[in-house]
């Protein structure tokens, strides 16, 4: 069993004045692989978090010291031992109001205007398997699963709490959601319902997250938690370029390879907030949940919300360890299983190679060009339906504009699929133009304030995907341009920030529900085109990487990482998604020298490895190539099919630290068996003269023999691992190279 629960009544056989007490006290312990997550409900009925960290086979309840803090107060039947306050004690969901002045889990009000939420333990189960939540992405069933719920009550508002947690022994993962329910007679109105808080007693931390905007996403920064509160969330109605919902707590002095961290990833495409509170005695607790700003949600008498899930993992053993954790649960657990194994095909993007300037013949013309190097799909981008010749009109009316395109999409795709190609074709779903047929026909199905001008982004609307109509329509649309013509792939694009979040089939007091419910229907809309289309591989994106969570990853297995194209920006912005997200969730593509968003100059090379280091493909025009940069990409399609299996599967090391001042980026997959390895590296900044870059490789079997390709050279991975391997020969603008290295013995 990974998880136990041991009465207090047990551990306390041998205190004579204890025995006669009938308590439902007691400790659970969670156990995974390496690590241990430890709880205790005490006599009170509090759920204490007693320990997170590398397995021990102890009670770990010793660490918990009461201690009479002034100006921490002391629940009434506690009033005689002024050492137990809820304002200092460790806890797992804590409310607010009830002498806790931390951020807490839980926020609600009830019929009388009290905002006091107090939980105590009432009982648990624990199970093997679970059916997976209703509505909202989860992370999937594994065979040596636990489940814990935890039924916790405050019975004088009649809140009850289901506190889930399941565990997954072999990825090292623990998986936390709650379902609030409404167990009294009256209303109450939800204003904060959190998905984990976990107290960690002590420790001095760094956390570290992932900003950015669009064009540059995911940027890891790693700050020292000062005391009081650090949040990072977003407010824009989705996951956003600007804050990831996922943070890593980590030791002071822990790095790619060494020291405790511990990751927090929330399982959700919308508003989000993670807060981090050192308090006055120095510990630090971390909440992760839907953003409470805006949110309120009214539960009637025996209603519930669920949250969704926020998935925890702890390494002792740095980053790197905690990104594979993470990395094996998405491919393993969150993409859907017939993506795991299936390879992806490399696509050709018709985005940077025409922007919305094409008919049938020049996209035929692409496709034969690219078929000709070895790209396997073809994907039609933003401009094929309705009145779309620029970004201003036709979001809605997903029609294809065979006037613009000159044929049918049946006919488009049949010639695609002739010449050995799949075929794709881009949508945004959850978006109207105002000029469009869809908005003159329902503009009260765009999301907007009564009396008000919308707010515009990119000349469009959002539309109002909690009302079941709106999601009904869309499918029905999306379905007859699918049905009509031979489609394998679609590109799910969202191009703006919700502002306007008011939806007119709410009522006032209800207006609190709209992004939430806004993410269900999409969350559905996406559940019924994937069971309706179950071999469609649907590629996400949002302005690039601006919907990048592991909701998403759970209907779309890949995401495009960024509308940055640049192959030197996309080091930082894929590294910074690589601590939390498997490279073969991230799109990346070779585009055109100069690139379109920066202008800079980078050899094909260099795009190459950048580009490979995710789900590969092209966005570039094809006929403008020169013949040598043709022989080129048939080259690299070449190393692709020869590595794909080990990029996609392998594990995933980042070679050098972060903010470090090196003049290089590197990285290496190693496959799980250790039998093979490849080594990418760039030179960010080539200096005269300079020192040779020497990079120390990580994964390797110590003992084993590696042949470095095209070469004679023979090397243990020891000294690949201490002594590292060295780069010398760097000339020019931002040069890289690549070395696979086989085991021979
Ligand atoms: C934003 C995407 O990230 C681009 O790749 C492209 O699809 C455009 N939208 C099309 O409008």
């Amino acid at each position: 069993m990974n998880i136990r629960f041991l009465e207090e009544s047990e551990t306390q056989k041998g205190n004579p004045e204890k025995t006669e007490q009938k308590t439902t006290a007691g400790i659970f312990s969670l156990e995974t692989a390496h690590t241990l997550y430890q709880m205790k409900v005490d006599e009170q009925g509090v759920l204490l978090h007693l320990y997170y960290g590398q397995k021990t086979d102890e009670d770990m309840s010793y660490r918990v010291c009461l201690f009479d803090r002034g100006f921490s107060g002391n629940p009434y039947e506690m009033r005689l031992t002024r050492g137990y306050s809820l304002d200092t004690l460790p806890q797992e969901y804590a409310g607010r109001g009830v002498g806790d002045f931390r951020v807490s889990a839980v926020e609600c009000v009830s019929a009388n205007g009290s905002r006091s939420t107090d939980l105590r333990y009432v009982s648990h189960t624990i199970e093997k398997g679970h059916a997976g939540l209703t509505g909202l992405p989860y992370v999937r069933e594994s065979d040596d699963m636990e489940v814990l719920v935890i039924t916790m009550r405050d019975p004088v508002i009649g809140l009850r709490v289901d506190l889930n947690y399941r565990v997954y022994p072999a990825q090292d993962i623990i998986v936390r959601s709650a379902n609030v329910i409404n167990e009294g007679d009256m209303p109450l109105v939800l204003e904060k319902a959190a998905s984990a808080c976990v107290d960690f007693l002590y420790g001095n931390f760094d956390v570290l997250h992932f900003h950015g905007r669009h064009c540059m996403e995911r940027v890891a920064e790693r700050v020292r938690l000062p005391k009081g509160i650090t949040s990072f969330g977003s407010r824009r109605g989705m996951s956003s370029h600007h804050h990831n919902p996922f943070v890593v707590l980590m030791d002071r002095h822990a790095t790619e390879n060494t020291g405790d961290c511990y990751g927090c990833m929330l399982m959700y495409s919308g508003n989000h907030l993670e807060e981090l509170e050192v308090d006055q005695t120095g510990s630090t607790r971390l909440v992760s949940g839907i953003h409470p700003d805006g949110f309120r949600w009214t539960l009637e008498a025996g209603e519930a919300f669920q949250t969704p899930e926020a998935i925890l993992s702890y390494s002792r053993a740095g980053l790197n360890q905690l990104s594979h954790q993470y990395h094996d649960l998405i491919r393993d657990l969150v993409i859907d299983q017939k993506w795991q194994t299936q390879a992806r095909p490399v696509l050709i993007n018709s985005w940077e190679a025409a922007y919305f300037d094409f008919d049938a013949d020049k996209i035929l013309r692409f496709a034969a060009a690219a078929r000709e190097m070895g790209i396997e799909m073809l994907v039609l981008d933003d401009g094929w339906f309705g009145k779309r010749d620029d970004d201003s009109s036709g979001l809605g009316d997903w029609v294809v504009n065979e006037k613009k395109l000159g044929c049918p999409m049946k006919e488009l795709s049949e010639k695609i699929h002739a010449l050995g190609m799949h075929f794709g074709l881009w949508f945004e779903p959850e978006m109207v133009s105002e000029d469009s047929d869809l908005y003159r026909l329902h503009p009260d199905w765009a999301l907007c304030d009564p009396d008000r001008k919308p707010i515009l982004s990119r000349n469009q609307l959002v539309l109002d995907m909690g009302r079941p109509e709106v999601v009904d329509y869309i499918f029905e649309s999306m379905c007859r341009v699918l049905d009509a013509a031979r489609i394998e792939y679609v590109k799910w694009d969202f191009n703006r920030s919700i502002a306007n979040c008011y939806s007119g089939a709410l009522p006032p007091e209800r207006q609190g529900e709209a992004a939430h419910r806004f993410m269900l229907g999409t969350y559905e809309l996406l559940e019924r085109l994937t069971s309706r289309y179950p071999s469609l591989l649907i590629e996400g994106c949002s302005g690039g990487g601006g919907r990048f969570d592991a909701g998403m990853l759970f209907y779309c297995p890949q995401i495009w990482c960024s509308d940055d194209t640049d192959p030197v920006e996309r080091l930082e912005i894929q590294r910074g998604t690589s601590y939390g997200y498997p490279v073969s969730a991230m799109g990346a593509h070779v585009s055109a020298s100069p690139n379109h968003q920066t202008g800079r100059r980078t050899a094909l090379s260099t795009r190459g490895i950048i580009a490979q280091a995710g789900t590969f493909g092209y966005e570039l025009n094809p006929e403008k190539l020169t013949d040598e940069e043709k022989t080129e990409i048939r080259q690299q399609m070449e190393d692709q099919h020869r590595y794909a299996d080990l990029i996609a599967h392998g594990d995933y090391y980042r070679l050098t630290e972060m903010d470090d001042g090196d003049d290089y980026e590197a990285w290496m997959f190693v496959s799980k068996d250790q039998s093979e390895a490849l080594v990418s590296f760039v030179m960010t900044h080539v200096r005269a003269n300079g020192q040779v870059p020497c990079v120390r490789l990580q994964g390797l079997r110590p003992n084993g023999k590696y042949q470095l390709d095209g070469t004679e050279k023979h090397l243990s991975g020891a000294a690949l691992m201490h002594g590292g391997v060295v780069f010398p020969d760097i000339y020019g603008d931002y040069p890289a190279k690549q070395i696979y290295l086989k085991l021979i013995k």
